[in-house]
């Protein structure tokens, strides 16, 4: 009798927790104890998340799990709640906690700004990070080239590339695609963000303190990441060794002077190994996604890979390769590279944010720690804003006489101060990357295959495993 007594007890105050509290945004009925979390197609999400804005108003909530969320939608309201005071500045607990460029408070502040000011000062936007992508690249045009016009899948090519080259800024190194660290370190992030895309994440995120005590592949998280923190921390010694404060060579150097400039507890060894992790993390797959993404979007419209080659061909020519100084005479291939990243839309629903006091959205009050999801769908292919939101079209980002336009609603990276830390840094990858892919290479699909851009829904949205084949152009 206790235990039925118990039992409907919880259940009537499940029932009450799943009313939508008064004043909130308005959104579809919520079940007990699941919510909403069922009612969306696991693999469109972000679909219908936006569909679901037709109905409900660009700020509507949701209720994922036990807990409460707030969409927004739309560029406006994405606006008013990301660039206007600090109110969201903060990020909920999620699956994986234990980042610090993703942590809340003073901690994000400090990292987050010596983050920027190193990624800067070794050379985003400068010449010596332009050499290290220009040089990258002619690792892996050797490697493509080994294929000899056969088909291949890029996947592992792309990834190598990108991943050398935080290597190159934390590391103040590159290493050889054999080498077993780099094969280990590689391994280990693929089936880290394979779990992070699954099921057993999303449950974590809704459910953490039971999750926590049921078993599943959600444990072996923890191991997966301790071998990628154990391998940095390999780095991090090496450099101690023979670390001279006066010529920092990399991130690693100027975190091990921060530590001891600076008398604050937050700079320490494990969070230089952590944040370490966070720049592969976060720099990593995000990146290799987009250059995926663009070479198959190139075998599918192969007459505006024919037109940026053209391009290319007229400005940079082929005795050289490309650079950041060519961007501004190259306005065709740059509107291809925006149109390439708002089609993707790889990080579909941005990061979560959670608000750090009671707030006013949309006209609703929204109490202190709501999870607050800022989906860039919404904004990306909004038919207001955009002429053709659906088709790949790079005239969105070109004026009648051909010149660059940029776009307020052009925002993969996200906006406000939790905006992308490396947005720059991915920039200046996917301009330098794409510019050198287009020089050298013509891009086709394997005769009769037709590519496939429904992407995945996982840590990001990414192109479906594809193969493609790499023709030289003239040298
Ligand atoms: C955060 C997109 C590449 C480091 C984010 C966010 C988005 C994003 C949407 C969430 C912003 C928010 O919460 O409002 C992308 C895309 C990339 C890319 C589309 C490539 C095409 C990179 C690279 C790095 C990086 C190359 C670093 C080397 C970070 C970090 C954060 C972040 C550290 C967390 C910032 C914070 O919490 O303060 N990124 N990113 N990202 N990104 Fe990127």
């Amino acid at each position: 009798d206790l235990l039925l007594f118990a039992l409907v007890l919880l259940l009537t105050a499940e029932c009450l927790r799943a009313r939508r509290p008064r004043s909130f945004p308005p959104g579809p009925r919520a079940f007990p104890l699941v919510g909403n979390m069922f009612s969306l197609d696991p693999g469109d999400v972000h679909g219908d998340m936006t569909k679901l804005s037709e109905k409900y108003g660009k700020v509507y909530s949701l209720k994922m799990g036990p807990s409460w969320t707030v969409v927004l939608n739309g560029l406006s309201a994405l606006q008013e709640g990301l660039t206007k005071g600090d109110h969201l500045n903060d990020r909920p607990e999620l699956f994986y906690t234990h980042c610090i460029i993703f942590s809340n408070g003073h901690m994000w502040k400090q990292q987050r700004r010596f983050a920027l000011f190193t990624l800067k000062y070794f050379g985003v936007g400068k010449k010596s990070l332009e050499f290290s992508i220009l040089d990258e690249f002619m690792y892996i045009s050797k490697e493509i080239a080994n294929h000899k016009g056969k088909p291949f899948n890029p996947h592992l090519i792309m990834n190598n590339a990108v991943s050398n080259i935080i290597c190159s800024l934390v590391f103040g190194h590159r290493f050889e695609y054999g080498n077993e660290k780099f094969l280990k370190m590689m391994k280990l992030f693929d089936k880290g963000s394979q779990i992070e895309a699954s099921i057993w994440a999303q449950l974590y995120n809704a459910f953490p303190v039971l999750m926590r005590r049921l078993p599943g592949p959600h444990h072996a998280l923890q191991n997966i990441y301790g071998e990628i923190m154990d391998l940095i921390k390999t780095e991090v010694n090496q450099h101690k060794e023979d670390w001279n404060p006066s010529e920092p060579r990399d991130f690693i150097d100027c975190y091990l002077n921060e530590i001891q400039k600076v008398a604050d507890a937050g700079f320490n060894e494990d969070n230089l190994v952590m944040c370490g992790f966070d720049l592969f993390g976060a720099g990593s797959h995000t990146t290799s996604v987009t250059l995926r993404w663009a070479l198959l979007y190139m075998t599918k419209y192969p007459e505006v890979q024919a037109k940026v080659q053209a391009e290319i061909d007229e400005v940079v020519g082929t005795s050289r390769q490309p650079s950041m100084e060519d961007r501004a005479d190259l306005p065709y291939t740059d509107a291809v590279i925006h149109e390439i990243q708002r089609m993707g839309n790889i990080v579909p629903l941005s990061l979560p944010h959670v608000t750090t006091r009671d707030i006013r959205l949309g006209g609703y009050k929204i109490p202190k720690g709501v999870t607050i999801i800022p989906n860039l769908t919404s904004v990306l292919f909004d038919k207001n804003e955009w002429e053709t939101p659906d088709a790949f079209n790079p005239g969105h980002f070109l004026n009648p006489e051909g010149k660059f336009v940029k776009r307020a609603a052009f925002i993969p990276f996200s906006a406000g101060k939790r905006v992308c830390l490396g947005e720059n840094l991915a920039r200046m990858e996917l301009f330098l990357f794409f510019t050198s892919f287009m020089q050298r290479f013509s891009f086709s699909t394997p005769p009769g295959v037709e590519p496939v851009l429904k992407p995945r829904f996982g840590v990001t949205l990414s192109p479906p495993p594809f193969e493609i084949c790499a023709t030289p152009r003239k040298e």
